[in-house]
């Protein structure tokens, strides 16, 4: 018999794969990229993560072989996605809580939990609890009709910030009403369609950090240091590791914060602490993602460990891994679709990027081209801060764009 006719004879991808391993399958809901560089991560641990995936085309059912299609409000597509793995986790935070519960009850290994998932999935659970922990947060309050918007303004002062409590993502779900006339139409709407809302002070910001820290059921935590995101138009745009001008003082705050977090949570996997740095030198926490994050990009290029592998390591409950910078600064710049998709395909915009920064480590994320859409990111290391950021951004906008906003030309 010929080898390529043992090859064809096998049962199935994946069916194969587990035979011939032995190694844990690892379910993640949601194909997305975060899924997608997970499944990266999963390679080089022998194993293929399973993703339950909306369509085939997903960034992460393009590269997985064990893909279920389905969606993630869905109990029996959680359930058919869940058997058979050794551990049952989250590419977004949009599953169901109740959903998980049953999961839980029959036996699967959900990781994080749902008792500690709900701090990411709802904001308004969350801020309570963080404000029963001690842990400063914007003053806050339930918008059970229109009415409470301009009480919790006359009181606490303007300007504020509106949110969904739960389904936000990507500043989606986040309103900045300029006044009260405008915070009343938001409330009025959002509430009409069911939207649930909480209020909040707009804190005067001097800048935006984000701890991410990973815990593992066997309790041991680790942390990447402490970053700058940049956002723009409420995204996610820029992340600076470690973050410039950090003092000791808050770096270690912040670090300690999260790891505690994650502990007195009871969070197993990795988990995105944003957080603000205000005007007067205090720290708030904005939000908690309790998966890979946007914030932790830099640690594929830019740490001894990646975010992605030690979001596996943390589920597996396997030993978790050195946190350190590869490099004194990483740049991460997120490369968004560009307002109108530039003549010039990708494959040729890469080649010009490469021709011009050899050192830039490109992510692309299989998704197609639209304005604002997050396709791919772009790492840079370095020693200074300001240059590196320089690089990365100019690489990630030449990606998207097609053009080098500093007027660099090749034949020049
Ligand atoms: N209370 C606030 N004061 C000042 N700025 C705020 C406040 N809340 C949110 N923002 C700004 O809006 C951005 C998005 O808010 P938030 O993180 O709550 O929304 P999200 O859509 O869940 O975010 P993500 O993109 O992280 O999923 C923040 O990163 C910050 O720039
Ligand atoms: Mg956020």
């Amino acid at each position: 018999m010929t080898p390529w006719r043992i090859v064809n004879s096998s049962p199935s991808r994946t069916g194969d794969l587990r035979d011939s391993a032995s190694l844990p399958v690892v379910t993640m809901i949601g194909g997305g990229q975060l899924a997608r560089m997970t499944h990266q991560a999963a390679i080089a641990l022998g194993q293929c993560l399973r993703v339950l995936a909306e369509t085939s085309n997903d960034p992460a059912a393009q590269v997985s072989a064990d893909v279920v299609i389905g969606t993630h409000t869905d109990l029996a597509a959680l359930r058919k996605a869940a058997a058979g793995s050794s551990a049952f986790t989250f590419d977004h935070e949009h599953v169901p809580t109740e959903h998980l519960e049953i999961l839980v009850a029959e036996g699967v290994n959900v990781a994080p939990p749902p008792e500690a998932l709900v701090f990411a999935q709802d904001k308004l659970r969350m801020r309570r609890k963080l404000t029963e922990l001690g842990v400063p947060v914007p003053a806050f309050a339930e918008v059970r009709s229109t009415a409470d918007v301009a009480a919790f303004a006359d009181k606490n002062g303007w300007p504020v910030v509106v949110k969904a409590i739960r389904g936000g993502y990507d500043g989606r779900g986040v309103w900045m009403p300029a006044d009260a006339g405008e915070a009343e139409a938001i409330a009025t709407e959002q509430l009409a369609r069911g939207v649930a809302l909480l209020v909040e002070s707009k804190v005067p910001l001097r800048r935006e950090l984000s701890a991410m820290v990973a815990r593992s059921p066997f309790g041991q935590g680790a942390a990447w240091p402490i970053v700058e995101t940049v956002q723009r138009d409420g995204q996610c745009a820029v992340v600076i590791a470690p973050a410039p001008d950090l003092s000791d003082e808050l770096a270690t705050e912040a670090e300690e914060l999260a790891l505690r977090l994650a502990a007195d949570l009871g969070v197993v996997g990795a988990m995105a602490v944003e957080l603000f740095e205000t005007l007067d030198g205090r720290l708030l926490v904005n939000e908690l993602a309790m998966r890979p994050h946007n914030s932790g990009h830099w640690t594929m290029d830019g740490s001894r460990t990646s975010q992605f592998e030690q979001h596996l390591r943390s589920v597996l409950d396997y030993p978790l891994g050195d946190t350190a910078p590869v490099a004194p600064v990483t740049v991460m710049a997120n490369v968004l679709g560009a307002p109108e998709v530039p003549h010039m395909a990708m494959d040729e915009r890469i080649h010009h990027l490469f021709a011009r920064f050899p050192d830039a480590k490109v992510h692309l994320y299989g998704k197609g081209e639209r304005p604002a859409r997050k396709i791919g990111h772009v790492n840079v290391m370095g020693t200074d801060a300001a240059d590196v950021r320089t690089r990365a951004e100019l690489a990630a906008h030449y990606l998207s764009h097609a053009e080098w906003t500093d007027g660099w030309d090749v034949h020049g």
